[in-house]
């Protein structure tokens, strides 16, 4: 997949949402935006007639960065929800999101699953903490995710198609999750066809073909 001329600033505390039809890109875009990817080198002999093109994450380059700081980047400054919400299903819902907090190594064991449980109550969900995330619902796992995407307060959280496999209640209560953390400075960038959530960004990002075709506030 080629993505060409997208040029796409997100700063700091805005809440953008990305749209358009299957296969536009949307992923591709999220990912490089998250570091989980990379975009391909330019090969040297063609640098003259093609541009190079470069993601910055908080003012760094990845083509700088090794694929382990770039490990270490996501980490710490990116938050990620996916459609699938790829717990671990052995794990409880407080460790599932203590574990990018041990790996962070910022806080003791014993403050990752007090901060655990903490986010897990701003999310409704302090009496689900010791359940096994194989043993609750769609909706609570996704929120889990969402908290654990949330554990070391990412400079800015990434979400591909994060109410595509929920009910229309449940996608209400994650729409309003995104609400307030947008409304708490939390910057976001969404990709999805659900347009009612998508207009509930305050940015909204076209993609067509690879390209961005329209950029937009939000009222
Ligand atoms: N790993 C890959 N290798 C090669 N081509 C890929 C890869 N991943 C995606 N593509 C292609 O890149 C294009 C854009 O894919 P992408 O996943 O970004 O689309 P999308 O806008 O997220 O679509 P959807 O809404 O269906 O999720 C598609 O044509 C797809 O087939
Ligand atoms: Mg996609």
């Amino acid at each position: 997949m080629i993505l060409k001329g997208v040029d796409l600033t997100i700063k700091r505390g805005e809440y953008v949402s990305i749209v358009g039809a299957s296969g536009s890109g949307k992923s591709t875009l999220l990912y490089l935006l998250g570091g989980l990817d990379r975009p391909d080198r330019t090969d040297e002999n063609d640098r003259q007639f093609t541009p190079r093109s470069a993601v910055f994450i908080d003012g760094r380059n990845t083509h700088d960065l090794t694929d382990a700081q770039l490990a270490l980047v996501r980490n710490e400054k990116i938050g990620f929800v996916f459609q699938f919400h790829y717990l671990l299903k052995e794990f409880t819902a407080a460790e599932n999101i203590a574990l990018p907090m041990f790996k962070l190594g910022r806080w003791s064991r014993h403050e990752c699953m007090k901060r655990a449980v903490a986010l897990l109550d701003r999310f409704n969900l302090a009496s689900k903490a010791k359940r096994r995330a194989n043993r609750l619902s769609g909706g609570e796992q996704q929120r889990v995710a969402i908290a654990r995407a949330l554990a070391n307060e990412p400079a800015v959280l990434l979400a591909d198609e994060p109410t595509g496999n929920l009910d229309r209640k449940n996608s209400e209560v994650v729409a309003d999750i995104f609400n307030s953390l947008a409304a708490n400075g939390q910057t976001i960038v969404i990709v999805t066809h659900d347009q009612s959530l998508a207009h509930r960004a305050r940015r909204m990002v076209t993609m067509e073909d690879g390209s961005i075709t329209a950029d937009e506030a939000l009222t």
